[in-house]
C-alpha cells in the first residue's frame, strides 16, 4: 500500500505513543506527532522508534493557529488522527479550564486549520484526506442499574468536566461533517490500559503503588464498573478506522471486559505476589494495602460498549483478553522501572491519594 503522511496529535501520551509505535513498527507509514508536552506527554514512551527516518517530533499546542497552519502547510499530511486532550476525570473536577481550553477549544482550532488546509488540496489528495476525532465512551453517561451497553445511537450524557468537554468536542467535530463536508470520523473507546500508563490512573497506580508499599486508593466501594481494553488492541482499532472507517460514521471500541474496580485491584494484587513476591518491609499481603478512600464527585457506576460495528464492518477483534493483558501490563511495569522512575521525578508524585484521603 502507498505510504501516508499520518499526523498524530497527542503522540506523547499513553494512547498516542501506542498509535504512533504501532504505526511505525507495522505499516509503511509517515508519522507526524504533534504534543505539548503536558505533564501527560512523555517522549520516552517512544524511544522504540524516535530514530525511524520516518518518525517526525513537533512540539506544538494544538490551540495555536499559527503553528498548526504552518504544520499542516510543511507535512501535508493525508490523514489527521487527534488524540491530544486533557484525559483525567480527577484533573478535570479539580480544575476545568485546561479541558475547555485543550479539548474543546483546542479540537475546534484543529477543525478550521484542517478545513482551510482540505479546502485548498489538489483533487486526489483532497478525496482521501480524512480527520479522525478520537473520543471516549465516557460521553454518553451512566449505565447503572441496567444491563445495557454503549451504541453509537445511545445520547449523550456526559456526568464530568472532562467528559462533557470531550462530549461537546464530538459535536463539533459532527457538525463540521455535516455543515462544510469535511472527511471526518469518531471513534469512541472505553478504558484503557497497558504499557506506557501514566500512573495517576487505576491500573498502574495501583501497581507502583503496591511495589512501594504505600496504600492502593480504592474511590468508595470499589463496585464501579469499566470495560478493560489493552492499549495496544486499541491502537490497532484506531489505525483501522482511520484507514477503511467511512467518512461520518462512528465506531464504538471496547473489550467486553466489565470488572468492578475493587475486582481488578485484587487480580493486580494476586498477580504481584506470584511475580514480585519481595514485598517492602513490613508488608505481608499486598491486599492489606488497599484503602477505601473518598468517592469521585459525580462518580459514574457502569460504563460497556457494544463494539459489534466495528467487528462487523471492519473486522477488528480485540487480541487480548484482561487476564492476558493485564498480566502482560504488570510485568511490563516491572521491567520498566527506568521509565517509571523518569515519570515519578518529573511533576507526578500521585497525589491523588492526598486529595481523596
Ligand atoms: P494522555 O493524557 O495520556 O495523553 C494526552 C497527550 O496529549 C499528552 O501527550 C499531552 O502532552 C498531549 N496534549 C495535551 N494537551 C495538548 C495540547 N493543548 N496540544 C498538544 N498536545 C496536548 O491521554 P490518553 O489516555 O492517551 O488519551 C488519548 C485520547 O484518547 C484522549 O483524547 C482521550 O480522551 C481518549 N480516550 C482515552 C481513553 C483512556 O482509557 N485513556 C479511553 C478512550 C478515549
Ligand atoms: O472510559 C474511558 C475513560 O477511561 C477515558 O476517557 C479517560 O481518559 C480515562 O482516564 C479513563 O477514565 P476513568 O475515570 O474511568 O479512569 P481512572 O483510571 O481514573 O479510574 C478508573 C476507575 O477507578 C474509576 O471508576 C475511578 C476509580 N479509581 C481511580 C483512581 C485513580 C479509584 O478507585 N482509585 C483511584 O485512585
Amino acid at each position: 500500500m502507498k505510504s501516508k503522511k499520518i499526523l498524530v496529535t497527542g503522540g506523547a501520551g499513553f494512547i498516542g505513543s501506542a498509535v504512533v509505535r504501532h504505526l511505525i513498527n507495522d505499516t509503511n507509514d509517515q508519522v507526524i506527532n504533534v504534543d505539548k508536552l503536558t505533564y501527560a506527554g512523555n517522549l520516552e514512551s517512544l524511544t522504540p522508534v524516535s530514530d525511524n527516518p520516518r518518525y517526525t517530533f513537533e512540539e506544538v499546542d494544538i490551540c495555536d493557529a499559527k503553528e498548526i497552519k504552518r504544520l499542516f502547510k510543511q507535512h501535508q499530511p493525508d490523514i489527521i488522527m487527534h488524540l491530544a486532550a486533557e484525559s483525567h476525570v480527577d484533573r478535570s473536577i479539580d480544575g476545568p479550564g485546561d479541558f475547555i481550553q485543550t479539548n474543546i477549544l483546542g479540537t475546534y482550532n484543529l477543525l478550521e486549520q484542517a478545513r482551510d488546509y482540505w479546502t485548498n488540496l489538489q483533487p486526489e489528495k483532497k478525496t482521501g484526506f480524512r480527520f479522525h476525532h478520537i473520543s471516549t465512551d465516557e460521553v454518553y453517561g451512566d449505565l447503572e442499574g441496567t444491563d445495557d451497553l454503549f451504541t453509537e445511537t445511545t445520547p449523550y450524557a456526559p456526568s464530568s468536566p472532562y467528559s462533557a468537554s470531550k462530549a461537546s468536542s464530538d459535536h463539533i467535530v459532527r457538525a463540521w461533517n455535516r455543515t462544510f463536508k469535511l472527511p471526518t470520523i469518531i471513534t469512541n473507546c472505553s478504558n484503557n490500559y497497558g504499557p506506557y500508563h501514566f500512573p495517576e490512573k487505576l491500573i498502574p497506580l495501583v501497581i507502583l503503588n503496591a511495589l512501594a508499599g504505600k496504600p492502593l486508593p480504592v474511590y468508595g466501594k470499589g463496585n464501579q464498573i469499566r470495560d478493560w481494553l489493552y492499549v495496544e488492541d486499541h491502537a490497532r482499532a484506531l489505525v483501522l478506522v482511520a484507514i477503511c472507517g467511512k467518512i461520518g460514521e462512528t465506531y464504538n471500541i471496547g473489550g467486553r471486559n466489565e470488572k468492578q474496580n475493587i475486582d481488578v485491584v485484587n487480580t493486580i494484587c494476586e498477580l504481584l505476589e506470584e511475580l514480585a513476591p519481595n514485598k517492602p518491609k513490613g508488608i505481608n499481603n499486598y491486599k492489606d494495602l488497599i484503602t477505601f478512600v473518598m468517592d469521585r464527585a459525580g462518580h459514574d457506576m457502569r460504563y460497556a460498549i457494544d463494539a459489534s460495528k466495528i467487528q462487523k464492518e471492519l473486522g477488528w477483534t480485540p487480541q487480548e483478553t484482561f487476564e492476558s493483558g493485564i498480566g502482560k501490563t504488570v510485568q511490563w511495569y516491572l521491567d520498566n522501572q527506568e521509565w517509571c522512575k523518569h515519570i515519578q521525578d518529573g511533576s507526578y508524585q500521585r497525589e491523588r491519594l492526598v486529595n481523596y484521603s
